[in-house]
């Protein structure tokens, strides 16, 4: 074990360059948002809240740089990792971050002695450290994998849903990809979006019946949840598989409450159409959309649900079509759509993109990497982890949680979170379409911490 007393991460000197960009767009940001909360606290006459909002921003938008010590020389690795890379290539940090033998393994999944643990709560200490373990009120792992977030705004709770993957994870066969039987979707409530109380397994798999979607030796994944106004009902939407992945299906479940238990209804193909990674997006007007990776991964599709959210209407548009994007996480911030995607290389991370629309049904563009700070690789590899959802922070606007899935392929139920604040704002990176010479869009900026909390009274500040 290489991982010596000294941290593996440190200042990186290198970059000034970017640190000065970075400074300025902080220094944009700071004063856009002095100007923002003025006129905030002019409207409200309430000076406190504006400048509480502008110390909150400040401590959201702090990034930091990082740099990799390769611990050397490194130790031996597994014939697995050996047969993937083959015997020249030399290995890149891709390698080690999948190799489960690699010396870098206690970075990229730390021990247990360092998990968040809401049972040592001190108020002062309620830190973010994505990567690491993250534990229940009870002491227990979170298992809400490809998960997303619903706030109940009646309950002022947040819900938690995701893949429980506590289960053994094997390969079915020789060219499968590595698996964890369906056990269900987890939920898991919260006030705070730090403390987690495990609700139970709200849609449970079927252990005897081999024909139904849920059997254990099928696939669900990306589970999401929204709360209809005009039936008074919970509707999860999810990925329904089979084990070689050939269903590429959507599956839809109610409940009555947001902790269940979720009836489970139906899987179809969307619009006659394969369908892979998935998410729903409910906007301001109560209408909700499906979005879907189809044609191979190769585009997304997107069409509005029916007014009870259980079906799909038969409007479907193309978009980011060739473009092979995977695992969409949709926002929307002043009246413009928002999407972050990752690319498709199975459980290996890779470079994370943002795009945009004014309209949610497109055309939808592609603005560039969001991912600021740490160090390229990071950056590359969206902080090696992949995106499953963006949480809008009630109270301060512009401001929301990049939420991801660090995958552990080797053991699929120590798969980690990385959750990030993710800002609006600035010039966007690649901004394609200009009006009257003014870029169209802003840059969505996923900024790397090591270590974040959410402002002191956070939740005090909505009105
Ligand atoms: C098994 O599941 C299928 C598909 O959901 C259903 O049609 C069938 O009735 C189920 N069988 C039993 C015995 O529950
Ligand atoms: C999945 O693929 C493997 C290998 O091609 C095959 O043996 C198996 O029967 C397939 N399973 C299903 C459920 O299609």
């Amino acid at each position: 074990m290489a991982v010596n007393s000294h941290p593996l991460v440190r200042v990186f000197p290198g970059s000034r360059c970017s640190l000065l960009l970075v400074m300025w767009g902080l220094l944009g940001c700071i004063i856009m948002f002095y100007f923002y909360s003025t006129i905030q606290h002019q409207s409200k006459g309430e000076r406190q809240i504006g400048l509480n909002y502008l110390a909150m921003t400040r401590e959201l938008e702090e990034v930091e740089e990082e740099y990799f010590h390769f611990p050397s020389p490194r130790g031996k690795r597994s014939p697995r990792a050996f047969k993937r890379r083959g015997p020249r290539k030399p290995p890149s940090v891709i390698d080690e971050f999948l190799d489960e033998s690699s010396d870098l393994r206690p970075f990229f999944f730390p021990d247990h002695k360092t998990a968040i643990d809401p049972r040592k709560d001190d108020d002062v200490n309620r830190y973010l450290y994505p990567g690491r373990l993250w534990l229940d009120t009870e002491g227990n792992p979170i298992q809400a994998h490809g998960g997303g977030i619903l706030f109940d705004e009646r309950k002022e709770t947040f819900y938690w849903y995701g893949e429980n993957k506590d289960g053994p994870t094997y390969h079915a066969h020789s060219k499968g990809a590595a698996r964890v039987d369906i056990i269900g979707v987890s939920c898991y409530s919260s006030k705070d979006l730090w403390t987690w109380r495990n609700e139970g397994v709200v849609l449970p798999g079927e252990e005897t019946n081999l024909t139904h979607d849920l059997h254990r030796t099928n696939v669900l994944e990306r589970p999401k949840v929204i709360y209809n106004d005009k039936t008074d009902r919970y509707v999860m939407w999810m990925h329904i598989d089979d084990v070689n992945y050939t269903k590429a299906s959507v599956g839809v479940a109610v409940s009555d409450s947001p902790t269940g238990p979720f009836e489970y209804l139906y899987s179809k193909r969307p619009h006659g159409f394969e369908s892979r990674d998935m998410t729903i997006f409910k906007d301001n007007d109560g209408k909700a959309y499906l979005i879907y990776s189809s044609e191979d991964n190769s585009e997304l599709h997107i069409g509005p649900l029916t007014d009870d959210y259980l079906d799909l209407t038969n409007e479907m548009r193309r978009i980011l079509v060739g473009q092979h994007r995977e695992a969409p996480a949709l926002f929307k911030y002043q009246g413009t759509y928002y999407m972050i995607t990752s690319g498709c290389t199975g459980w290996a991370p890779n470079r994370a993109l943002a795009h945009a629309a004014e309209s949610i049904m497109g055309p939808w563009e592609t603005m560039g990497n969001p991912c600021v700070g740490g160090n390229k690789i990071f950056r590359m590899t969206t902080f090696f982890s992949q995106s499953t959802f963006v949480v809008p922070l009630p109270g301060l606007p512009g401001s929301f949680i990049f939420m991801a899935d660090r995958w552990n392929p080797s053991e699929l139920r120590d798969s980690r979170y990385v959750w990030l604040p993710l800002r609006v704002g600035g010039v966007a990176d690649e901004p394609l379409e200009y009006n009257f010479g003014f870029p169209l869009w802003s840059r969505v900026s996923i900024y790397w911490h090591r270590k974040w909390r959410l402002p002191d009274g956070w939740r005090n500040v909505q009105t």
